[in-house]
């Protein structure tokens, strides 16, 4: 009875493990080039962990057969204390294994640093705020939040900065984690790999209430469909008379916090294309509902958020929410 209990213990513990480690699948599925370098460093340590540990345990079993207690054994075993030549052994071979390790580490640390991404990469300058993202494109004078759109097999120079506290911006199939820190500029290069795709990314330092949720997107796009978005983000937001209403609401109520034209910063994320992102307040499908979920209590899908209830009739909703969805 007691051994199932151990083994349903054992099978729980490794069910949960397996969670655990899908929750990782993003690093361990690397696209850029500098997420491959950072995961073939990954792999160097994982092969030596888990041939110490093949060589550990086929000792530790070899070891509990061959000197197991027999019937006809009576007394103690004959007792031997201290080896040179063992002790000798097991303090080189970690000595050498930890030098690999570091070795490889520190070359990569000191590769990826000094990394020099070529002439015409892309410079993005990276904000974090509790709870969302803002990207400024430097080479267009571009502003936007949430989602950050870039060409395929491209090179970005990102300079990381925050509004407040300390976040980490984290691509995991694209680059490992860099600190946005408030008064320190960090630099970070990655490479945005060989396929249009919209990767996940995720604030990576615990920063308040709502860190969990702070996430983003990175829509990799063919340049085509990049040069499409730029034109379109430097163009003036669209107007017409279905959305009129809910154009006034918007000057009314959140005009004071968001800018819907792409050239000037503002307290809240920048609106232009809102329509076309991939998600509500970072993390929800971008829909009619959790658009509405948002506005009406922004605080229950974001503890935490400076998003204010902005106090709205049902009429004035409706407007708002069609206002926003023409923001394409
Ligand atoms: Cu921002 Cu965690």
């Amino acid at each position: 009875m007691k051994r199932w209990n151990m083994m349903g213990r054992l099978a729980l513990f490794l069910a949960m493990t397996a969670i655990l480690l899908t929750g990782c699948s993003g690093a361990l599925d690397p696209r850029g080039e500098v997420a491959k370098d950072q995961y073939n460093l990954i792999g160097l340590g994982f092969y030596i962990m888990i041939g110490v540990l093949i060589i550990v345990f086929a000792i530790y079993f070899y070891v509990l057969v061959r000197f197991r207690k027999r019937k006809d054994q009576t007394g103690y075993p004959k007792q031997v204390e201290g080896n040179h030549k063992l002790e000798i052994v097991w303090t080189v071979i970690p000595f050498i294994l930890v030098t690999i390790l570091g070795v490889f580490t520190v070359a990569m640390t000191f590769k990826q640093d000094e990394l020099k991404p070529p002439e015409d990469a892309m410079n993005v300058k990276v904000i974090g705020h509790q709870f969302w993202w803002e990207f400024y494109y430097e080479d267009y004078d571009i502003r936007t939040a949430q989602d950050l759109v870039l060409p395929v097999d491209a090179w970005v120079n990102a300079t990381l900065d925050s509004a407040d506290v300390i976040h980490s911006f984290w691509i995991p199939q694209l680059a490992g984690k860099m600190d946005t820190n408030p008064g320190l500029t960090n630099k970070m290069a990655f490479h945005t790999g060989t396929e249009t795709k919209v990767y996940k990314g995720k604030c990576a330092e615990l920063c308040g209430a709502s860190h969990a949720l702070m996430d983003f997107k990175v829509v990799v796009v063919s340049n085509a469909e990049f040069q499409a978005w730029v034109e379109k983000m430097k163009s003036p937001p669209p107007t017409s008379e279905t959305t009129k209403a809910g154009e006034e609401v918007f000057a009314n109520k959140c005009l004071v916090c968001h800018a819907i034209t792409t050239d000037m910063p503002s307290a809240g994320p920048n609106l232009a294309g809102f329509a076309s992102r991939q998600t509500v307040a970072g993390y929800r499908e971008n829909n009619d509902e959790w658009l509405e979920a948002w506005l009406r209590d922004p605080q229950a899908v974001k503890p935490g958020t400076s998003m204010p209830q902005v106090g709205l009739t049902e009429q004035e909703m409706a407007d708002l929410i069609q206002y926003l969805r023409s923001l394409k």
